[in-house]
């Protein structure tokens, strides 16, 4: 039977919850499936601060509103394709993955493209010259852009065999920052319904996945069908709003001090480590990051913010908490009825 494995990074737990979707469904049909997030691999803040790299939007808030005492050498994703090297960290990896017949690679999609500490990763890699088999898998807002492309290019350069990608649109974790009020249960109901799509999705995947080890006929059609059809238009018009949107509301960092209870945990939780105390014992953020949100989230008292416009408003709690509170909502939906 196959043995896979699958490796992601997760900024506020839904791309994990995907991944843990994709496993069971694996198990299911008794595939051996490891799951493996990025950061019980590696101290991730030990790989970025080497060589960060910079998707645009980084780059463009960097040039508005400079941050912090430390210019951060970032590189253009550009530079970062044509400068590939080894990372010895991961020299042992060749020899560890060996074993496995299917990998697959996974993260959110941030403006169309993987989260930048997994291409970080995937940059680092050895070449593998056994040609494993590899797919690519993303959660998003419902607009993948360019994540499925990249990621093929990306992992070909790594002498990988290719075989497709698999993504789901979940609940918009930025979108819930920029609400006063967050709904529980009803985003949560939301994401039964969202999860039972997926179900489907890897469902569809799996029988393609099925077909090409097992040599039975089955033609699979990507589940990112919006971004075929309407393609560079939609893309376009997509860009410029996620543009607006991290513009208006993400670029900066900022703490209500009245607030902040010196706990410590957006430092220990910011994937990157650029998260700092400052003279006074405040945390402060010294250069710009990718954004993924789970400083945050993580905050227990909703002292830290993006931007005025972000300033106490609500956070997205995680997929667990949504389905914990739409399941509590369906219990006291039976109480009443009892
Ligand atoms: C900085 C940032 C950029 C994003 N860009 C996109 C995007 O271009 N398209 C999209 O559909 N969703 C976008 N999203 C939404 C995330 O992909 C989505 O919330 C994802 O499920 C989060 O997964 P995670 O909980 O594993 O971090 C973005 C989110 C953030 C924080
Ligand atoms: S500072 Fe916050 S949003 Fe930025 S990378 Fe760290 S945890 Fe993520
Ligand atoms: S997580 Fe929130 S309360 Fe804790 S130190 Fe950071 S800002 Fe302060």
């Amino acid at each position: 039977m196959l043995k896979v494995l699958m490796v992601y990074f997760s900024g506020t737990g839904v791309t994990r919850y995907f991944a843990n979707l994709i496993q069971e469904e694996m198990e299911k049909r008794g595939y051996e499936c490891d799951n493996l997030d990025l950061e019980e691999l590696i101290d991730l803040p030990t790989l970025w601060q080497k060589k960060p790299v910079a998707l645009n939007y980084t780059i463009r808030a960097e040039e508005k509103r400079p941050l912090g005492k430390y210019p951060w050498p970032y590189q253009r994703l550009k530079t970062a394709l044509q400068n590939v090297e080894e990372n010895p960290l991961f020299a042992s990896l060749k020899q560890d993955w060996n074993d496995y017949d299917l990998i697959g690679f996974g993260s959110p999609v941030y403006s169309f493209r993987p989260a930048p500490v997994l291409i970080r990763f995937l940059l680092d890699l050895p070449v593998f010259n056994k040609k494993i088999r590899v797919f690519s898998f993303a959660t998003h807002d419902g607009a993948q852009g360019d994540f499925e492309v990249f990621m093929r290019k990306l992992l070909r350069l790594k002498d990988f065999k290719y075989v497709g990608h698999l993504d789901q649109s979940f609940v918009y974790s930025a979108t819930a920052i920029m609400r006063s009020s967050f709904n529980h249960r009803k985003t949560g109901r939301l994401l039964v319904k969202k999860t039972f799509q997926a179900r489907k999705n890897i469902f569809v995947f799996l029988e393609y996945i099925h077909s090409l080890f097992y040599g039975i006929h089955y033609q699979y059609k990507g589940a990112n069908l919006l971004d075929k059809m309407v393609g560079i238009p939609y893309r376009l018009f997509y860009s410029y709003g996620i543009d607006f949107i991290l513009n208006r509301l993400l670029f900066g960092f900022g703490i209500n001090k009245d607030e902040c209870i010196g706990c410590m945990t957006c430092i220990q939780q910011c994937p990157q480590g650029l998260i700092e105390l400052d003279d006074e014992g405040y945390p402060v953020r010294h250069y710009h990051c990718m954004y993924c949100l789970r400083c945050l989230n993580w905050c227990p008292t909703n002292a830290l913010y993006f931007s005025g416009l972000t300033k106490g408003k609500a956070r997205f709690p995680g997929p667990e908490v949504l389905l914990d509170a739409a399941m509590q909502d369906s219990i006291d939906d039976r109480l009443k009825k009892d």
